[in-house]
């Protein structure tokens, strides 16, 4: 508060700020260092659409979106945001939000439609405009290669489960640092492999929609595969971009204090974070989650476990919520009356910075970046405003619970809103909204909730920020 009144006397644009959000905005803004990115992040199936245009090929989106059923309101990412050809407006919304860090991933089927053999040119040519766009306005692009959309010829071939994959997405990964990798801030091999191998080949509910326990497992040791065999062919590329992954991870909480809740705990813990921790940073499956899975464990090659563990210069983490296990019926987190999103979702801003202080704790970590944080809640477009003081409040807390972690000595580099945009939420289809903007998809329109008013002041002070105590700690970390 103190700090807020002297700043309101030296910058007057903060007068604004403070009037319309309060002094909350500038008090949380002064917790970060200056240099702290600030961004939004996409997907390439959730905005792009033209699924069909310019010699783009079929992903397993694409296919499973046919399936009855499969898709909540029966849409797919045929259209979405229209992104393809919108990425000029898109890029000058980002501009006006004056985010300075841009998340979106390359759709391998635009740029090799069949997984294999030609690139597309037509493909690289949309990204190669999408790179300069974001450049020209001083926005900093970090690339995701794969957000979940497998070129549906791979696929038939077996597609993740088949090894040869692994090698495809190398290829994939090789070109791209060739093509861009001078102009990206990062790139991230994988967004969320667990979600890819349990959602969409345990549970069926996302694409390819396979439910067999032993090939999702499979499945992820082969995507843990791809990442190291990538990261090796873009560091022989002379790839200077950082290189790392993102992964969804959040604290896994007992639903109960019994032991039967505590030991399904621990394992979920094992199957979500340590599986993957341990394996990028440690060259190791955990003893306790191989123990479970019996004669469902991977097939893992010899070299297999060395090749995934790469030096890493970042590592994601998308977090939305904390997860509760237990050995009853799953909680419904509505009834239970705790607070949720429209995804029921709840809302868990303190799992964040448990979450980093505890990955602090037990490994020997590259910098992190907030990769996803955001909620979806039932916006109404009324009188050209959407009043989203809920989403606000989400990421203005989890926010303050990265600044704790900061504060704790965890080396957090930077943020990123899921989503700029309002776009295809998988298996919801367009009946969840995440976006700061708001689209109305029968014109296009983009509108700007007030969450995105919100952020655009709030990373106004933030890049004007001062160098504040809790700056002094997170630089003394990272000396
Ligand atoms: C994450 C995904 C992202 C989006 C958000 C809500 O798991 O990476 O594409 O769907 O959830």
């Amino acid at each position: 508060m103190i700090a807020m009144s002297a700043d309101m006397r030296t910058k007057p644009d903060e007068h604004a700020i403070a009037k319309a959000f309060g002094a909350g905005v500038v008090a949380l803004a002064d917790r970060f260092p200056r240099n702290f990115v600030w961004g939004v992040a996409t997907s390439a199936y959730q905005i792009e659409g033209a699924a069909h245009e310019d010699g783009r090929g079929d992903s397993i989106w694409d296919e499973f979106c046919r399936r009855p059923g499969a898709i909540r309101d029966g849409s797919s990412g045929e259209h979405a945001c229209d992104h393809y050809h919108r990425s000029g407006e898109d890029i000058a919304l980002m501009a006006d939000l004056g985010v300075t860090a841009y998340r979106f991933s390359i759709a391998w089927p635009r740029v090799r439609p069949l997984g294999a053999g030609d690139w597309n040119e037509k493909g690289f040519d949309f990204y190669d405009r999408l790179l300069d766009g974001l450049l020209e306005r001083g926005i900093a692009p970090y690339l995701t290669l794969y957000h979940w959309d497998l070129p549906q010829a791979l696929q038939e071939g077996g597609g993740w489960l088949n090894r040869s994959t692994v090698d495809r997405f190398a290829e994939y990964a090789a070109e791209v640092a060739r093509r861009f990798g001078s102009r990206a801030a990062s790139i991230a091999t994988h967004n969320e492999p667990w979600v890819v191998a349990i959602l969409g080949h345990e549970a069926g509910i996302f694409a390819p929609g396979l439910k067999s326990w032993r090939s999702a497992m499979q499945v992820a040791h082969h995507l843990l595969l791809s990442h190291g065999v990538a990261l090796q062919a873009m560091r022989a590329q002379g790839c200077a971009a950082p290189l790392g992954i993102t992964l969804n991870q959040a604290p896994i909480h007992p639903a109960t204090e019994s032991p039967a809740d505590l030991a399904k705990a621990r394992l979920d813990d094992g199957l979500t974070i340590r599986w993957y921790m341990d394996a990028l940073l440690r060259g190791r499956y955990p003893e306790d989650v191989l123990a479970f899975l019996g004669e469902d464990a991977p097939q893992v090659a010899h070299g297999d476990m060395e090749t995934i563990r790469q030096p890493l210069d970042f590592i994601g983490i998308n977090y939305y919520t904390r997860n509760l296990s237990g050995t009853g019926a799953p909680l419904d987190p509505i009834a239970s009356g705790r607070e949720v999103t429209d995804m029921g979702w709840e809302v868990f801003p303190g799992g964040l910075s448990e979450l980093l202080l505890r990955l602090k704790a037990d490994y020997d970590l590259p910098p992190l970046y907030i990769t996803e944080n955001g909620a979806a809640y039932p916006d109404r477009l009324v009188d050209g405003r959407v009043a989203d003081a809920d989403r606000i409040r989400y990421l203005q807390r989890h926010i303050a619970a990265m600044a704790d972690a900061l504060e704790g000595g965890v080396d957090v580099r930077g943020y990123f809103v899921w989503s700029l945009i309002d776009n295809f939420e998988w298996a919801d289809g367009y009946t969840r909204r995440f976006g700061l903007v708001y689209v109305d998809y029968a014109t296009q329109r983009r509108t700007l909730k007030d969450s995105a008013h919100w952020y655009r002041a709030f990373c106004a002070h933030a890049r004007g920020a001062r160098v504040g105590a809790s700056r002094a700690a997170a630089g003394a970390s990272r000396g």
